[in-house]
């Protein structure tokens, strides 16, 4: 797939609302060779945590290691704290998945699939240096990019709106 489009999904993601205009939102693209690395890194930092901690499991690491190579670009989620911590976290998380939303809108405005996943080393303190991120900021997950298999898009499911929602009036 055509990085354009990734770079526009990039670009409508820094529109993204923001408190104090801290921009908390931080990026890392892979695509092409890059997604064989990411694989890689992910491989190793699950095999040294969960060793560690009695939870390896060999099928989730082969798994980890190859399946970034089923999307056309992965895009790592970060939050990227305020130094002066000028608002709450958790406002800094809201924004960062309003730009990612908008990443998602914009892919799907252009027919291309998405995920976000928040599985693998996402929760991994020993993996956030990897995508550029410090002890106070947080790697939120990852936005899996591809062209959708046979083209067809999945049919999406929720329970209706009104379940959700009041109204007061
Ligand atoms: C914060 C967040 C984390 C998510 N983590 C995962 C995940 O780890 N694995 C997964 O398959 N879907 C995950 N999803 C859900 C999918 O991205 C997707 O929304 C869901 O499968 C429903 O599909 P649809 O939105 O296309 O209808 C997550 C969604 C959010 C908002």
């Amino acid at each position: 797939m055509d990085d354009a489009i990734i770079k526009q999904m990039l670009e409508n993601a820094n529109w993204a609302p923001t408190h104090k205009l801290t921009e908390p939102w931080r990026f890392v693209v892979f695509t092409g060779d890059g997604l064989r690395k990411l694989g890689e890194f992910q491989g190793t930092c699950y095999k040294k945590v969960t060793e560690a901690d009695g939870t390896f499991k060999e099928e989730r690491h082969q798994n980890l290691i190859n399946k970034p190579m089923e999307s056309s670009h992965i895009i790592s989620i970060g939050m990227k704290r305020d130094e002066k911590k000028s608002v709450p976290e958790w406002e800094e998380l809201a924004a960062v998945f309003c730009a990612v939303q908008n990443m998602y809108l914009t892919a799907t405005a252009y027919g291309i699939g998405c995920y976000i996943s928040t599985g693998g080393v996402t929760n991994f303190e020993e993996a956030k240096e990897f995508f550029g991120l410090g002890p106070d900021d947080k790697l939120c997950g990852f936005l899996n990019v591809g062209v959708l298999k046979d083209g067809l898009a999945l049919s999406g499911k929720r329970k209706p709106i009104e379940e959700k929602v009041k109204w007061v009036s």
